[in-house]
């Protein structure tokens, strides 16, 4: 296996064939040596630096009946809220005093979220701060809508595809969802020219090696600035409550895997890999992550964003536990980076124009 992971690095490509061979046979000393290869390489590109981004939880309100997630349409037990633009503006602020130049405005699918109330809520954001980048999480939306919250100012987009395959897209999802609209709008958002996030759960339900290996090939093939992935984690009010976690080892494997192939992605080391295991965070930036995501949220709502049960938000995991989480990365030879922490390739455009 050894060999695969020097090739990887090399080449930053492996067939079909030697991906299945790496997913499938290693054991705890490959998994070391190929988080190392990911860390050297992570480190030869941003140094021992690992930028923060403040997550605000927008709103808890969704259209969507997934069957993994907690704030599902169909889940009645969740408390639902939506942030007002000021409550969204002073966590913004709180953020700004902090050391955060990136906000990270996520939220399910709410109708009530309107495409002209979130353009309106980005121009606020972008005139009150214009040396911060905003980052969006907001689902699925039309070319247009995409294009409007860009041209008020937003630069980033998160929207993990989930599961490139086409069946198991279907196991996850009610019919009314569809994998070929999830993947338009991520061509969109790339060609409006946001830095485009996607990604995957680790060890969700049905999924198989050979899936894992076609969502690394469509991630290679889209080449997007940032790759969120994270172990799934059961959430006892959803269908699939009663199915197994990711596994550890994996979400560091892949973490690696899709460091070797992108040297210069922006991978955060998940809040879901911090609540499988208590030093889970430090071990992802050990496998080749750079960025983390504190909770900027009003500390109030935090519990009802519940994706999966027990998900972390105290200490490290939340903006002002900022110190708590230098020290976590001081202890494994990290700093926090206060720069805004663009994807390179986008500085490269953004400094011609
Ligand atoms: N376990 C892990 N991750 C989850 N997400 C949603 N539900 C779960 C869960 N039960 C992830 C999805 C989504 C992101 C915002 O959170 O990948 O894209």
């Amino acid at each position: 296996m050894i060999q695969w992971v020097d090739k990887l690095r090399e080449q930053r490509k492996l067939q079909p064939e030697e991906l299945r061979l790496l997913l499938t046979e290693y054991d705890a000393g490959q998994l070391e040596y190929i988080n190392r290869q990911a860390r050297e390489v992570c480190q030869q590109q941003f140094g021992n630096k690992i930028y923060i981004r403040g997550l605000i939880e927008i709103s808890n309100c969704c259209r969507n009946n997934c069957y993994y997630c907690g704030i599902r349409k169909g889940n009645p037990h969740v408390k639902r809220y939506r942030l007002s633009e000021e409550s969204i503006l002073a966590c913004c602020r709180q953020g700004y005093d902090l050391g955060f130049r990136t906000f990270v405005l996520q939220g399910g699918e709410d109708p009530a979220l309107t495409d002209e109330r979130i353009e309106k809520l980005v121009s606020s954001i972008r005139q009150n701060y214009p040396d911060c980048a905003i980052t969006l999480s907001l689902g699925e939306k039309s070319r247009e809508a995409y294009e409007r919250f860009f041209r008020a100012g937003a630069n980033r987009y998160l929207l993990r595809h989930e599961t490139f395959d086409e069946c198991h897209y279907r196991k996850l999802h009610p019919q009314e969802m569809s994998l070929p609209h999830r993947l338009q709008c991520l061509q969109d958002l790339k060609e409006i020219g946001y830095q485009t996030g996607t990604g995957i759960m680790v060890g969700s339900p049905w999924q198989t090696v050979e899936n894992i290996i076609e969502d690394i090939l469509y991630i290679e093939r889209l080449k997007p600035e940032m790759i969120g992935i994270g172990p799934f984690l059961p959430h006892s009010d959803t269908p699939l409550s009663g199915y197994s976690a990711g596994s550890l080892e994996l979400t560091l494997l892949l973490l690696s895997i899709f460091r070797l192939m992108h040297p210069s992605a922006l991978i955060p080391s998940t809040t879901a890999l911090a609540t499988l295991s208590p030093d889970g965070r430090q071990r992802g930036i050990l496998a080749g992550a750079n960025v983390v995501m504190p909770n900027l949220s009003p500390p109030d709502e935090r519990c009802n964003y519940a994706l999966y049960d027990n998900k972390a938000s105290l200490g490290a995991e939340s903006a002002e536990g900022l110190a708590i989480l230098q020290k976590q990365l001081q202890e494994i030879g990290y700093e926090i980076s206060k720069e805004r922490g663009d994807s390179p390739s986008q500085t490269i455009t953004k400094d011609k124009s």
